[in-house]
């Protein structure tokens, strides 16, 4: 398939002896078949990619065969989304992720499980290993009428990386919400941890043990005191219980080679593998399955950083090239709909960098 437009891809499209990609040809939305561009793209050149793929017989998006959605059998359509799935791992840098959005679809009344059968193929060669399957839970799903089934108020977003150094931001993820936690949260009473000291001077702990002990205890109180932390435990020998069935060379050899142990309490409970989200509604956007902006801006901030390349080969209305730009990464976009690449574009129009007070 030709790509149908104008634009300077062949700054972009570098063979892979070179590892950038050029900067001046980025933000910019390619209308074309995402396979045909991908495979232009050079080896580790990208960041972060972030998709939602149209998923299995669902909406018709008028992009004919060359759409992915339309295939006629789950086997077709998986063959071609990992076949998508594999360019997208190779133009990814080792220290990026991929994150793929997919909904699940009944199939004759029975739930086909497809985000699953993906995933667990797309691990299959031992090319990326699953960070998180992140669940969306929709705040406002679509009512359903069938009366012996649940509404689907869920979805997963997988997030793949290359290597073990992929990066990582947690402190930047969801930090709205540590504000707020911190800002709820009463200061740390005085006695805080007191009681230690006292089990630790009665324990049958040997002197030099004591002092670790004690060195160790003041250190996390401080830790707790400044914000680094939520709280802590202590176990200390003879006094508190091993884990049950603890594995050796875990806490339970800690106890008995030191005398105690501490548990530090990181605070942030708030960071599950869940975030709430409505679906978008946006009334002016004429695209059919918007993913939310909220959702992408976070995962953005937790994966990459400023000046990044964000990558989504299936654009649709161009949530990530706009959640990017917000968060002043480099975008670039495909998207097979030429009319959809208008509504991106027209969207993108509307950044302007005071939008960043509010993500
Ligand atoms: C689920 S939508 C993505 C919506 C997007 N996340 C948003 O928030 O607007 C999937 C998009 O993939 C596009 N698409 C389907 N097959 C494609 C292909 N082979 N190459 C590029 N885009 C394709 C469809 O036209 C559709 O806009």
């Amino acid at each position: 398939m030709e790509i149908l437009t104008g634009i300077p891809i062949e700054k972009i499209l570098v063979d892979n002896n070179c590892n950038d990609v050029s900067f001046d040809a980025l933000d910019k939305i390619i209308i074309g078949d995402c396979l045909v561009v991908l495979k232009k793209i050079a080896t580790d050149s990208i960041d972060l990619v972030i998709t939602s793929p149209p998923y299995f017989q669902q909406r018709d998006y008028g992009n004919g065969d060359f759409g992915v959605g339309n295939e006629a059998t789950e086997e077709e359509y998986l063959e071609n989304l990992l076949n998508i799935f594999s360019e997208c791992v190779r133009v990814t840098k080792p220290t990026g992720a991929i994150v793929f959005n997919l909904g699940d679809k009944y199939i004759n009344g029975a739930l086909s499980l497809l985000p699953y059968k993906f995933a667990i193929k797309a691990i299959e060669d031992k090319k990326v290993f699953l960070i998180n399957q992140i669940t969306w839970s929709k705040l406002n799903p679509t009512p359903r009428q069938d009366k012996r089934k649940l509404i689907q108020a869920t979805e997963p977003f997988f997030i793949f990386a290359k290597s073990k150094n992929y990066h990582f931001d947690l402190e930047n993820y969801l930090k709205h919400l540590d504000d707020l936690n911190k800002s709820s949260k009463s200061k740390p009473s005085d006695k805080l941890g007191k009681q230690y000291f006292e089990l630790i001077e009665n324990s049958d702990l040997e002197i030099s043990q004591k002092e670790t002990a004690r060195k160790s205890l003041q250190e996390v109180i401080l830790a707790v005191h400044n914000g680094e932390i939520d709280s802590f435990r202590m176990k200390i020998k003879g006094i508190h219980k091993e884990a049950y069935g603890g594995m050796e060379g875990g806490r339970n050899n800690q106890i008995r080679n030191n005398g105690f142990t501490i548990i530090k309490i990181l605070g942030n409970k708030l960071k599950k593998d869940l975030i709430e989200s409505p679906v978008e509604m946006t009334k002016d956007n004429q695209h059919p399955a918007v993913y939310p902006l909220y959702i992408i801006q976070e995962l953005i901030k937790l994966l990459s950083k400023e000046n990044d390349v964000v990558l989504d080969p299936f654009c649709g209305s161009g949530t990530t090239c706009v959640a990017a730009k917000n968060l002043k990464r480099k975008y670039l976009g495909v998207e097979i709909n030429p009319e959809y690449v208008n509504i991106s574009n027209e969207r993108l129009k509307q950044v302007t960098f005071t939008q960043e007070l509010f993500v």
